[in-house]
């Protein structure tokens, strides 16, 4: 079984990707998506999503990071992928499943869902330039508004080449509401002979294990699950291995948001506050700690003010409310 930690745009960044490898049990990290529209994007664009590029492609644990590209013009997703062939990075992944309005508007992220052969065409000039060596990977939703083209979505994703595909297991329409369809990858997935990977609501051991069932797919992909519950994949590892794992409780949690905050308040000062109440929102759905401590910080605007509060002593406990 296979953990790759989801893309999400806006939350893991680099100092996240280098927090959640660090506790372990991921095969793999995406980057948030990179916007293509028409031109080849200079390398301080792909540095920027992607800084681990300088550090051989893998985070500081040694966890490889695919960068995602997002756009609907096969010729200058090709000329992107060429340079992140030349920057070193160790996969590349395409994006099909954004559902944002801005993004989709110029013809990108899900939208092209409603065109099985733009999907397939975008993959294979992508497959065409780069390297038999470096994989390419697609990310997709079932569908657009429903998932009457999803079959012919995902044969097309294997036959232009890709080396692997994740589906995210919900329509653009569905957004981001629960259930996650897993069963609808499960019908799809035997006429496939690339490795799937099955994303969505995967918050706990018992949904990893119900996801695999249903989707027939051993390997996954955690996204708000990952940030709600920092040790996730070696929960699911251990459970799936039959091993005794006694998750990590608070108290060892709260020096991961203290390094998490500290990092961003030295590399990203001006955004450091709304990305550390961000994480908030996710780890109050595990831990009843981080929702008072949520209560306590989330009117504060400066990440040392954030951060004071989070190491305080008195903040440490949690009856303080
Ligand atoms: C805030 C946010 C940002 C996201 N950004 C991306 C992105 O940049 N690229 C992508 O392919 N998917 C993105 N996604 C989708 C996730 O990768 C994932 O498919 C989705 O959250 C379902 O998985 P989960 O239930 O484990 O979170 C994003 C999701 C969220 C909630």
């Amino acid at each position: 079984m296979r953990l790759i930690l989801a893309p999400m745009e806006g939350v893991m960044d680099h100092t996240m990707r280098d927090l959640l490898t660090r506790v372990g049990g991921y095969e793999r990290c995406v980057t948030e998506f990179v916007r293509v529209v028409d031109r080849q994007l200079p390398s301080r664009v792909f540095y920027r999503a992607c800084p681990e590029l300088r550090n051989g492609g893998t985070t500081p644990a040694g966890t490889p990071v695919y960068v995602q590209l997002l756009g609907g013009d096969p010729e200058s997703m090709a000329l992107n992928a060429q340079v992140l062939e030349r920057l070193g990075a160790p996969g590349i992944d395409i994006n099909f499943g954004c559902p944002s309005k801005t993004v989709n508007k110029s013809d990108g992220g899900s939208v092209l869902l409603r065109e099985p052969d733009r999907v397939h065409g975008i993959i294979r000039a992508v497959r065409e330039v780069v390297s038999p060596h470096i994989p390419v990977t697609a990310k997709i939703r079932l569908g657009f508004k429903d998932s009457s083209l999803f079959e012919d979505i995902a044969l097309g994703v294997e036959a232009a080449g890709a080396t692997e595909l994740c589906i995210h297991a919900r329509t653009k329409q569905h957004g981001y509401l629960p259930p996650a369809y897993w069963a609808e990858i499960g019908k799809v997935k035997p006429k496939l002979s690339i490795p799937v990977i099955a994303n969505g609501e995967i918050w706990s051991g018992a949904n990893a294990r119900q996801a695999q069932a249903d989707s027939g797919c051993t390997d996954l992909m955690l996204g708000r699950g990952a940030l709600s519950f920092p040790d996730l994949a070696r929960v699911i590892h251990a459970q799936q291995a039959g091993e005794a794992y006694t998750p990590l409780p608070w108290a060892e949690v709260l020096p991961l948001v203290v390094q998490y905050a500290g990092e961003l308040e030295q590399r990203a000062p001006k955004y450091a506050a709304s990305f550390i109440k961000q994480w908030f929102t996710y780890l109050r759905r595990q831990y009843p700690e981080a929702e008072s401590l949520f209560q306590h910080i989330k009117r504060m605007k400066l990440p040392c003010e954030i951060k004071a509060a989070i190491i305080s002593p008195f903040h440490q406990g949690n009856d303080y409310d």
